[in-house]
């Protein structure tokens, strides 16, 4: 991909957990340690903490709704900060994938009416980050790249 901004990477971090729900805590206190070293604010880390429940929530709850044994399915969390303080983080799973993925950005949009979801999952993403990308194909499924400048 051509990236056409100077900044070098100066971290970066790799994990991968089952999805049992005790991990959507873990992830987001991994990924506030891992960021914890640009030194953020008190508000750009509950920003970040914020993101990350969303996109690893919906990794839970969506991607592998009809997986039973919660250890045999995955998330993959990768991430890098750059010298110019951009902190880049990937979420993503092998589930069932995002038919429409504009319409699930739209706010309210849920596909899980049941449980009472709010649909604004991915309007928090967008509204809390600087970028939010989101790369989806059915049945093979989902990755969400979150992007946010922290501590400058
Ligand atoms: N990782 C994912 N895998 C499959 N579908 C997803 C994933 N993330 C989001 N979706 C779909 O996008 C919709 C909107 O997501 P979101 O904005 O977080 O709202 P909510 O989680 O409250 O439904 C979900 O209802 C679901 O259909
Ligand atoms: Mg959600």
């Amino acid at each position: 991909m051509k990236d056409n901004n100077k900044a070098k990477p100066i971290n970066s971090i790799k994990c991968v957990f089952p999805i049992k729900s005790v991990n959507e805590g873990l992830s987001r206190m991994i990924v506030a340690a891992f960021i914890s070293q640009l030194d953020p604010t008190v508000s750009e880390l509950a920003d970040m903490k914020t993101v990350i429940s969303e996109a690893v929530t919906n990794c839970i709850v969506h991607a592998y709704r009809d997986v039973t044994d919660k250890t045999s399915a995955f998330i993959y969390i990768s991430g890098e900060y750059y010298t110019d303080g951009r902190v880049i983080i990937r979420i993503k799973d092998k589930g069932v994938g995002i038919e429409n993925i504009k319409q699930a950005r739209e706010p309210l949009f849920t596909t899980d009416c049941e449980n009472e979801r709010s649909g604004m999952g991915f309007t928090i993403m967008e509204n809390f980050t600087d970028k939010l990308r989101v790369y989806s194909k059915k049945g093979r499924g989902t990755t969400v790249v979150l992007e946010k400048r922290i501590g400058l």
